[in-house]
């Protein structure tokens, strides 16, 4: 959703008048400088940043938010206002964070940007007593130097608002010059949303939570049913689970950038924070042949209030046992080869999974998250056909589904 800037009248390709229009008196010598276009508080242009692969999920749950998405690659575009973004990082699981498009000029040469930069209405914006950080990147454009780019927005907000730059700001300005137009968005959420405040400890390949909740809501799940990890980690899975089943804000233990903004309504924010949690009649079931990871699992699942209804045990794949009650989801996120250890091994592991699998879990769904289809296969697990290849620390991981086993 581009927004269109002020500063370029669109004109006859002529150089003629349209025919509804008076012609032109002498142009003036030197042409009025166009204000730049600021955004409507109440309808800006807003876009949540996705992992790619896992946009469609993302999607599904900004539509719940009540918004039209607009999926692009690597998040969604929606509209909204302050209250929209303030929910969007508070309840979003599968977004990266919120950006918020806040103005565009366009900019031929550097003396035009720093121009239309210090006319801009930072205050409107940004606090004075808050310091920025700015990053700034350039595409088919005439001023292509984001570090000269940089250099101009920092001196325009010192000069114009006061406000202090430095590298460790909690609030960034991210500068995007395309086609020579320049637009200004500001990151909202600050530290990457999947850091949901509860996790002090992580295990070896640990799974995004942001990317753990998508794989979660791509099999179907949505807290009405119990789920099981026997690999389970630092726990991501099993907590990401047992939120969504409480109906737990993901945000609700983390600080976000938007709080150090001029639009920031404190009453307004403590309302939109008191949601309807309740305990789910469910468990949720962790498990993992390290001891080391269960204790990890066990503290996470504390910190993020969900003890309750979390069960952590330490236990081989082998010895895994099938948990009393309804059937639900198994998730699993098992080691492969490139990550973790070697591979060869890995396929008597996978074809044992399949075995404990198929005989004690029946009625159960599968889910499984791996870089290696041949892995998947040897599970000999009937898996649909896998998901979109989704970036996960340098390798490309697919989501392996069953129906009920
Ligand atoms: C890729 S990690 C899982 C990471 C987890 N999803 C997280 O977010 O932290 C794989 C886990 O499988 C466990 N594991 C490996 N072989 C196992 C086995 N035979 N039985 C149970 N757990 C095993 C490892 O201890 C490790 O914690």
């Amino acid at each position: 959703m581009p927004m269109t800037p002020r500063t370029s009248k669109p004109r006859p390709p002529s150089g003629r008048p349209p025919k509804n229009q008076p012609a032109l008196k002498a142009r003036p010598a030197t042409p009025p400088e166009a204000a730049p276009l600021a955004a409507d508080p109440a309808r800006m242009e807003l876009f949540a940043v996705a992992t790619p692969g896992l946009e469609t999920p993302l999607a599904d749950e900004i539509r719940a938010l009540g918004h039209t998405p607009d999926i692009q690659p690597g998040g969604i575009g929606f509209t909204g206002g302050w209250a929209d973004i303030w929910r969007a990082n508070l309840r979003l699981r599968g977004a990266t964070r919120i950006l918020a498009r806040i103005g565009a000029f366009r900019a031929m040469h550097p003396a035009q940007l720093d121009k239309r930069a210090r006319r801009f209405p930072w205050a409107d914006w940004l606090r004075p007593d808050v310091p920025i950080r700015i990053e700034a990147t350039s595409r088919k454009s005439r001023i292509y130097h984001a570090g000269a780019i940089i250099q101009r927005f920092e001196a325009a907000i010192r000069d114009s608002l006061g406000a202090p730059i430095a590298d460790d700001a909690p609030v960034t300005l991210k500068i995007r010059i395309e086609d020579d137009l320049c637009t200004i968005s500001l990151d909202t959420s600050g530290e990457s949303l999947h850091k949901r405040g509860h996790k002090q400890a992580v295990g070896k390949a640990p799974m995004r939570e942001t990317m753990a909740a998508m794989f979660l809501r791509e099999c179907g799940f949505d807290g009405r049913e119990p789920v099981l990890d026997p690999m389970c980690g630092s726990g991501t899975f099993v907590i990401e689970a047992a939120e969504i089943a409480a109906g737990l804000a993901p945000g609700r233990l983390r600080g976000f950038a938007f709080k150090q903004l001029p639009g920031f309504d404190p009453q307004a924010w403590a309302a939109l924070r008191t949601g309807a949690a309740t305990t789910p009649p469910l468990t949720f079931y962790g498990r993992d042949r390290d001891p080391g990871a269960i204790r990890m699992s066990h503290e996470n699942a504390e910190r993020a209030g969900v003890g309750g209804w979390t069960d952590f045990q330490t236990c081989a794949f082998a010895d895994l046992t099938r948990p009393e009650g309804p059937p639900g989801l198994v998730m699993i996120n098992p080691p492969y080869g490139a990550r973790i250890g070697n591979k060869g091994p890995l396929f008597g592991l996978h074809a044992a999974m399949g075995e404990v699998l198929r005989s004690r879990f029946r009625g159960w769904r599968v889910g499984l998250v791996t870089s290696e289809p041949q892995l998947a296969r040897a599970t000999g697990l009937p898996f649909r056909d896998p998901g979109p290849y989704v970036a996960h620390g340098g390798l490309k991981i697919r989501l392996f589904q069953t129906g009920p086993l």
